[in-house]
């Protein structure tokens, strides 16, 4: 097992971690997820591309019920993390979004310390039970999205003074600080410039290891590079989902073929 080559590795079956079947979901009467099913690996990257509006960051906030807090939203279909329905009355929203954690497109550090950026979460969930427990979960924290290094020396410094590289490695420090099992990243690196971006996706590859990872790109070379398996929307609907070299190398719909190859935008 070991001595397999990286692309043989992401070929393996892991586990799912969430299976969807036949979402839909509506704002009024803009029908935005037409029956979508997929199912996303454990310890994977899964990367969604497709035209701009056609629905791939609606469909990732129906992953964390996001959608909850847009009044016209409405979300049907069936949502299961490790074969519980996110969706149940008993499933308490906060709860959930602790353990399926987002990046946003602009980094959004809270007007506080970088120290109480990442004890925030832990610290409304209860998951310190003193100071110096708080202190390792930080620290950890930090290391785990890379930045601790460039931060140890002025923790009580605010966030919002970091560049905007740093800015979104701490907000993905944030999320990580409440030990979530996935990952959803809305273009997490659009607002960054190359050497940032480089930093966020090696960053996404090491998180691998731990988290399924859910990214929505527009930018189909950073899907290449770091995902694993690549779903492709148009116009509301799932039109591919695959291998991520599949899915670039040889797709089977002619509306993946048409948008990889840049003839719809
Ligand atoms: N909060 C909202 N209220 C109303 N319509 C929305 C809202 N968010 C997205 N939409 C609509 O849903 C469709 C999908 O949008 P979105 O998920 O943002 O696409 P993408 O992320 O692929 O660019 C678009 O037609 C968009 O205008
Ligand atoms: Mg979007």
């Amino acid at each position: 097992m070991n001595d397999m080559r990286p692309a043989e590795r992401a070929v393996t079956t892991k586990d799912i971690k969430f299976e969807c079947r036949n979402c839909d979901v509506y704002y009024g009467d803009t029908h935005a997820i037409k029956d979508v099913s997929v199912d996303v690996e454990d310890k994977t990257v899964t990367a969604f591309i497709g035209p701009s509006g056609c629905g791939k960051s609606t469909f990732l906030r129906c992953l964390n019920r996001m959608n909850d807090t847009i009044d016209i939203a409405r979300v049907e279909g069936t949502y299961l993390l490790d074969g519980e329905d996110i969706y149940d009355k008993r499933v308490d929203p906060v709860q959930l979004r602790a353990k399926v954690g987002m990046v946003f497109q602009k980094p959004n550090p809270f007007p506080k310390s970088i120290y109480d950026n990442v004890a925030y979460g832990p610290r409304i969930h209860g998951l310190a039970k003193n100071k110096s427990q708080l202190d390792e979960i930080v620290e950890k924290s930090l290391r785990r999205a890379a930045i601790w290094e460039e931060v140890k020396d002025r923790l009580a410094a605010p966030g919002t003074g970091l560049s905007g590289g740093q800015q979104q490695r701490l907000c993905i420090a944030r999320a990580v600080a409440t030990e979530p099992e996935v990952l959803l990243m809305d273009e997490p690196c659009s607002a960054l410039d190359p050497i940032a971006t480089s930093q966020v996706e090696e960053l996404i590859d090491e998180l691998r290891e731990n988290y399924s990872v859910v990214i929505v790109t527009h930018s189909m070379q950073q899907a290449a590079r770091v995902s694993q398996k690549t779903a492709f929307f148009h116009l509301g609907s799932l039109v591919e989902f695959g291998q991520t070299g599949q899915i670039f190398t040889n797709p089977k719909d002619p509306r993946t073929e048409s948008y990889i190859t840049g003839r719809i935008g």
